[in-house]
């Protein structure tokens, strides 16, 4: 009994006085490990008799709760002090500049993604996001497109194995699902902005297997196509920093909205180059509609009560026109040259007030 007393006297003092990490786990070896002292105190039990030995082993196992909790205690507060030393000793002072050598660059995508983003805050929009690899529901169906509708034959979808239950998962083809899940996720009104990453089985030499795209959602309750109309002409302006950019909105088709239309800004090509603003060309820069009253429903939303308008813009097709990068794949060469040209200083960040971009 007394060298039970003893024993557990000299563990936990062991413990609570382990200078470091790597002396705690020394101790731990030391009383719990396969040879350690407490591990052969239970060793001992078996050559007990009986009644011994279930007194005995009732306490050795009460002393090794004890040192079991004695050492994560200790563990805990010894990993405290490791990141609190840790925090002291790697300060950085974030007021000194940037080294040149050390200097990288923005990508244009993270670029133009920054610009749009800036543009709907000043709106009041806020962020929201989706995951990359969607189902089938969020993707199409929500989306008024159901399982035979020919708009999933133009949309080049990576699937991927079909599971047990024979859903197949994929990678979203827009990021119109994000639209989806903010319905679903939170009540109108809604006024949203989702950039993100997009996925279509395409590959030339205007199209990536990977591309990017903003997604814009607003519901209200009398939110209608003036509004649309006004804020992507806003949008356009701002974005293209011209602020007589002649706006178009031409009749289309997309199965999660009604009426459907794309954009186009005015452009100029002459003498080969390619100007935007008032001229003789159009160039279309995104596809945007009413939600159908079909997406609405999907996300138990009343048609009769809510509406409003959405709308997708390419992100590398804008980056391309506005700061006339002329070859799509060369996005994701990872060439360093490349991006010492096009890229942007870390430093730059955009803001409405302080300018969009250099
Ligand atoms: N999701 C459409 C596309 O990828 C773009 C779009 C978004 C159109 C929202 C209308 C409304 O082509």
């Amino acid at each position: 009994m007394d060298s039970l007393e003893t024993l557990r006297a000299l563990a936990l003092a062991q413990v609570e006085q382990a200078p470091s990490l790597e002396a705690l786990e020394a101790a731990r070896v030391a009383l719990l490990g396969k040879k350690g002292s407490i591990s052969g105190l239970m060793t001992s039990l078996g050559a007990m008799a009986p009644e011994e030995r279930k007194e005995a082993g009732a306490r050795f196992n009460v002393l090794k709760d004890e040192v079991a909790q004695a050492l994560s205690a200790r563990k805990t507060q010894l990993e405290a002090g490791a990141l609190d030393e840790r925090l002291a000793r790697e300060t950085v002072d974030v007021t000194l500049p940037i080294r040149p050598e050390r200097q990288g660059r923005i990508h244009p995508i993270s670029q133009v993604m920054e610009e749009i983003v800036t543009i709907f805050a000043q709106m009041g929009f806020v962020v929201a996001e989706g995951p990359d690899i969607e189902d089938d529901f969020h993707n199409f169906t929500a989306l008024n497109i159901p399982p035979e509708h020919p708009a999933r034959q133009m949309h080049d979808t990576f699937y991927f194995d079909e599971r047990p239950d024979g859903t197949r998962h994929l990678l979203r083809t827009h990021t119109s699902p994000v639209q989806i899940r903010t319905m679903l996720s939170s009540a109108p009104p809604i006024r949203i902005i989702a950039p993100g990453r997009t996925y279509r089985c395409d590959s030339d030499m205007t199209h990536t297997p990977m591309f990017h795209q903003v997604e814009g959602l607003v519901i209200d309750k009398s939110t209608h196509m003036g509004h649309l109309k006004g804020c992507l002409t806003e949008f356009v302006r701002a974005f293209f920093q011209v602020d007589d950019v002649p706006v178009r909105f031409r009749p289309s088709f997309f199965p999660f909205t009604e009426p459907s239309a794309e954009v186009d800004i005015g452009c100029s090509r002459e003498g080969g180059e390619l100007k935007i603003g008032k001229g003789k060309g159009w160039l279309e820069i995104l596809g945007c509609g009413m939600v159908h009253p079909n997406v609405l429903k999907s996300c138990n939303i009343d048609p009769e009560i809510y509406q409003g308008f959405a709308f997708g813009v390419g992100v590398e097709r804008v980056a391309m026109l506005k700061y006339g990068i002329p070859d799509l794949r060369t996005f994701f060469d990872a060439d360093i040259r490349w991006l010492e040209h096009y890229g942007f200083q870390p430093g730059d960040v955009p803001t409405q007030s302080g300018g969009l971009s250099r």
